[in-house]
C-alpha cells in the first residue's frame, strides 16, 4: 500500500490503553436524555466531545443548542479531490432501570473478561469514541485523506425531536457525499455486516376510562364495562390468529419482500436457534409464512411495551378499576409512516371500543423506516475495510431497530448512510449490564482507519 495506513495502525495498536481510558472517561457521564435531572450531564458530555474534536485538529467545533439537548458539530475540509464524510453519532443513552440487576454500577465502566460493562458502552459512546480514535491515529501521522464533518446529537434515544429542524436549518453546513453511521452494530464478532434497512417506529400510550371511580367488583361487576378488560380485548384484537395486524389499512403501504431478497435473507446465519438463544424464549412466535429474520427486518410489528390497571400490590383486592393504560409501539417498514399508523390506530379504536368506555391516545414518538444504498463509495470502502481487518466479506442485513435520522438525511440532505458499528447482538443495549466487546472494538478502530484510507 502506498498510503500511510500502516503508521496509523501502528499508532492505534501502541495506544490501546489510552483509547480505553478515554472511553471510560465519557462512559462515566450519565447522559440519559429522557431524564430532566441529567440536563447538566448532557452538556458536560457535549463539552467532552468538543474537546476531543479540537484535539484532532477539527475546525468550526461548535455546540448548537436545541429545544432540548445540544448538537455537537465539527469539520475538517482540506482534502482536495476527496469525498466528504458526515459522521453521525449520538452521545445520549437510555435509562438504567432496573438498577438492582446491574452487576456493576452503570456509570462505573467495569471490565469483566473481554467485556467493558457500562450504559452506552455499545449504544453508542463506544462507537463514537472508536471513530474519534481512528481519526486521531491518522492525523497523528500527519495526514487525513478525506474531508470530515461530525454531527453528534443528544436526543436519539428519545426519537431525535430536534434533529429535523437542525438539519433543515444547516443544510449547507452538513452537505456531504454520504454519512457514516456506526449505530447499527454487526451480526457477530466473527461476521462483520453492513445494514441496508432499518425499521421505523410509532409509539403510543392508550388510555381507557370507564366508571367515574373504582368500584366494588362484587356489587357492580357484570353491570358495566371494565376498562382493563376492554383495553385487553382491544389489544388482543389488534392481531389475528396468523399474527397479522388488523388495524385498517396497516399493510397497504408495506413493501413486499421480493423472492430474490428472501433467498438472500435465508442465507444469513441467523436461524431459529440464534433467536431462541438470544432471547431465552422457549419457542418463536410471529407472523405466519415468514422466517424470524424476515419478521424482524422486513415486516412490521405491534407490541405492548407496558401496561397498568387496577390493583397490582401484594395479595388480592376485589376492584373494578376506573381506568387502564397501555404503552404500545409498532415497528414500521417502508413505506409506512408514523402519521398514517396513528390514523389507523384511531380508526380501529373508534370501530372497536365497547360502549361504556372512553379512550384517548397520546403520541410518544415516531421515526420513518429506511432502505439504504448498497453500492455507493462509502459502502464499498467499508466492505473493503472489513475484509482488510476481519479477512472476510461482510454480510448485508436488515436491522430491526430504528435510527430515525437515516430517512431524514435522505429527505433533507439527500445523502445515503453507511450503517454498521462494532456493537454485537448480545450487548444487552437498553438493558442492565450493557457491554462492549473490546476485541471487536479494537478491530473496529482498525477497520475505520482502513475505511478512511480506502476512500482516498
Ligand atoms: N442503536 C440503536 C438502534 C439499532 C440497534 C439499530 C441495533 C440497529 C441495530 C438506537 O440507539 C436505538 O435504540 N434506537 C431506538 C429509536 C427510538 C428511541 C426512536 C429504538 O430502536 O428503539
Ligand atoms: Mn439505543
Amino acid at each position: 500500500m502506498t498510503d500511510n495506513r500502516e503508521n496509523a495502525l501502528a499508532y492505534a495498536h501502541k495506544n490501546k490503553d489510552n483509547f480505553l481510558h478515554e472511553l471510560k472517561e465519557v462512559l462515566r457521564i450519565p447522559s440519559i436524555s429522557t431524564n430532566s435531572e441529567n440536563k447538566a450531564d448532557m452538556l458536560h458530555t457535549a463539552e467532552w466531545l468538543t474537546e476531543k474534536l479540537r484535539g484532532l485538529g477539527m475546525e468550526n467545533v461548535e455546540i448548537f443548542p436545541t429545544a432540548k439537548h445540544p448538537v455537537v458539530y465539527a469539520d475538517w475540509l482540506h482534502a482536495e479531490n476527496a469525498p466528504t464524510v458526515l459522521i453521525y453519532g449520538h452521545y445520549d443513552v437510555q435509562p438504567v432501570d432496573p438498577l438492582d440487576l446491574w452487576e456493576s454500577p452503570p456509570f462505573e465502566p467495569t471490565q469483566r473478561g473481554d467485556s467493558l460493562h457500562a450504559r452506552g458502552a455499545s449504544d453508542m459512546k463506544g462507537q463514537v469514541v472508536a471513530v474519534i480514535k481512528a481519526i486521531e491515529s491518522i492525523v497523528e501521522n500527519g495526514d487525513l485523506p478525506v474531508n470530515i464533518k461530525f454531527m453528534i446529537e443528544g436526543e436519539e434515544e428519545i426519537g431525535s425531536p430536534s434533529l429535523v429542524d437542525f438539519m433543515e436549518a444547516h443544510k449547507d453546513m452538513l452537505a456531504a457525499d454520504f454519512c457514516l453511521n456506526p449505530d447499527a452494530g454487526i451480526m457477530d464478532k466473527k461476521l462483520p455486516s453492513i445494514t441496508y434497512a432499518l425499521r421505523g417506529l410509532a409509539y403510543f400510550e392508550i388510555r381507557v376510562y370507564g366508571p367515574s371511580h373504582d368500584l366494588h367488583s362484587g356489587l357492580y361487576g357484570g353491570a358495566v364495562a371494565n376498562p382493563a378488560n376492554a383495553l385487553m380485548t382491544l389489544i388482543a384484537g389488534m392481531k389475528d390468529e396468523n399474527g397479522r395486524i388488523t388495524l385498517p389499512g396497516f399493510y397497504d403501504k408495506v413493501r413486499p419482500l421480493d423472492d430474490e431478497e428472501r433467498v438472500e435473507l435465508a442465507r444469513l446465519p441467523m436461524k431459529d436457534d440464534f433467536y431462541l438463544e438470544a432471547t431465552g424464549s422457549s419457542a418463536l412466535w410471529g407472523e405466519k409464512s415468514y422466517s424470524a429474520v424476515e419478521r424482524t427486518g422486513a415486516r412490521p410489528t405491534l407490541d405492548v411495551n407496558g401496561m397498568l390497571a387496577g390493583f397490582t400490590g401484594e395479595g388480592a383486592k376485589t376492584v373494578l378499576p376506573a381506568k387502564a393504560m397501555a404503552k404500545i409501539s409498532m415497528r414500521l417498514v417502508p413505506d409506512q409512516t408514523p402519521d398514517e399508523v396513528y390514523e389507523q390506530l384511531k380508526q380501529y379504536m373508534e370501530e372497536n371500543a365497547p360502549k361504556g368506555v372512553t379512550w384517548d391516545i397520546k403520541v410518544e414518538h415516531g421515526g420513518h423506516p429506511s432502505i439504504s444504498e448498497r453500492d455507493g463509495v462509502g459502502v464499498r470502502a467499508m466492505a473493503k475495510a472489513f475484509e482488510n481487518v476481519w479477512g472476510v466479506v461482510p454480510l448485508f442485513t436488515r436491522g430491526g431497530g430504528s435510527i430515525p435520522v437515516v430517512a431524514e438525511m435522505q429527505n433533507i440532505l439527500g445523502i445515503e448512510s453507511v450503517l454498521t458499528g462494532f456493537g454485537l447482538p448480545d450487548d444487552r443495549i437498553h438493558s442492565p449490564n450493557e457491554k462492549q466487546d473490546l476485541p471487536t472494538w479494537y478491530r473496529g478502530i482498525d477497520a475505520l482507519i482502513h475505511f478512511f484510507y480506502n476512500l482516498s
